[in-house]
């Protein structure tokens, strides 16, 4: 066993932190924060099982028993035939999209993730973002107005908007059955365990059954093993093309690594190959979505706005209503939250500016949740919150960067 003591800053600390940070929850120090939901990926807690796998890796340079134990169990769980491990979904994005999309390219999406954007946009793709509303889905009448020849439709299961909306099979297999022959079915998967899961339980069917259909509606899906495949790093892209996959191992080639470790270390992959194991235990993930869901509760029982459904990785919050009447709310808001209670949250640009707070896998107990609720509570009830004014206003990702100071 092992224990990670959690910081406690003072506020006067937590005020200086954040003046280091420029106002911006992204750029302050781990060190200083009690309570971390500023993102789901890359921050669970691993199991024994992948611990033990992680010390018996083969590190040879190719084809690593690791490699064939991980590209054995991803196509078991996926179907798909051909597989390449990469360091992270952003890396399959960037390799996947440079060999498939062209300048003009039209691109049709429930919802896009900032880097898959930022990697479309580079490519020189057209967007359009067409979530129905109140779920993950896509809104298939305007998916068929839009859709023309050559379309490339993404769907992100779950839909990481509003902290992860589930995405109905029904909705992902009529999107597969109106593409088929039009264009490409791209399933970007880093939350497929939680949306099968939720609609396993919807549909009464098995859970292994749910996650099949969903990958056996997509022509290509990337993942990134950051998110509920349970582990610190790691990404996978799987096609059914066998050119496009030769393409795309030159690719990983040239930007990741050897085909058979894509970047990453015979270790990262012996830890991903047990977690396919772990993420269909069904103890685990009715813990994990009820842990979300409560926090969601327990906010807007005590009168904090949050977007419902609320979602399985995340609870967000509309920051103009929980900040409102000032500018860069969600900053501002994410600042104080910070300020009073040690706790981080992310800022994302939705529907407005959102404060998510993004809930790790195998972290947190239900108390430290608790915290959360009862000091963001307070925080809304307390308003006093403090103007901000950009020093620094990148053009894209500009959440992630942005820096300000008060006044
Ligand atoms: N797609 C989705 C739906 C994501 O949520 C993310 C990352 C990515 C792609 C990129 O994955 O980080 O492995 O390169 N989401 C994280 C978040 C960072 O906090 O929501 P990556």
């Amino acid at each position: 066993m092992a224990i990670e003591p959690l910081p406690f800053p003072s506020r006067k600390e937590r005020r200086k932190a954040l003046g280091e940070a420029s106002y911006n929850v992204f750029h302050l120090r781990s060190r200083m924060i009690t309570i971390d939901l500023v993102s789901d990926s890359g921050t669970g807690t691993m199991s024994v099982k992948q611990w033990r796998n992680l010390l018996m890796a083969d590190e040879a340079f190719s084809f690593q028993k690791s490699y064939d134990d991980f590209v054995a169990k991803a196509k078991e769980l996926t179907g798909f035939e051909f597989i390449l491990p990469v360091h992270q979904a952003r890396a399959a994005e960037h390799i996947l999209f440079k060999l498939i999309i062209r300048k003009g390219t039209r691109v049709i999406a429930n919802h896009l993730f900032a880097t898959t954007r930022e990697h479309l946009i580079r490519c020189g793709a057209e967007i359009f973002e067409l979530p129905r509303e109140g779920s993950g889905d896509i809104n298939l009448k305007l998916l068929k107005k839009r859709l023309k020849k050559d379309s490339v439709v993404i769907l992100s299961v779950t839909s990481n908007h509003h902290g992860g909306q589930v995405v109905a099979l029904d909705n992902i297999e009529m999107v597969s059955s109106i593409v088929k022959g039009r264009g490409l079915l791209i399933i970007d998967g880093c939350r497929f365990a939680e949306n099968s899961y939720l609609e396993s339980k919807r549909l009464k069917i098995d859970i292994k059954e749910a996650i099949r259909r969903t990958f056996a509606a997509s022509d290509i899906f990337y993942l990134s093993t950051k998110k509920d495949l349970l582990t610190n790093i790691g990404g996978m892209v799987g096609v059914r093309d066998k050119r496009l996959f030769i393409r795309l191992n030159e690719m990983v080639l040239a930007h990741e690594g050897y085909p058979s470790h894509g970047g990453l270390a015979g270790r990262d992959l012996a830890a991903i190959t047990q977690s396919f194991n772990e993420i269909i235990d069904l103890n685990y993930l009715s813990f994990r979505i009820e842990q979300v869901q409560r926090l969601g509760r327990s906010l807007k029982t005590d009168g904090v706005p949050v977007h419902e459904p609320f979602g399985c990785h995340a609870i967000t919050i509309p920051a103009c209503d929980f900040v409102p009447g000032l500018p860069h709310p969600g900053f501002t808001g994410a600042a104080k939250i910070y300020l009073d209670g040690g706790i981080r949250g992310g800022v994302f640009f939705e529907d407005g500016e959102v404060i998510r707070l993004a809930i790790p896998r195998r972290v947190y107990t239900n108390s430290q949740i608790d915290y959360v609720a009862r000091s963001i509570i307070s925080t809304y009830r307390k308003g006093r919150f403090f103007k901000l004014r950009p020093t620094y206003k990148p053009d894209r990702l500009s959440n992630f960067l942005l820096r300000f100071q008060r006044g």
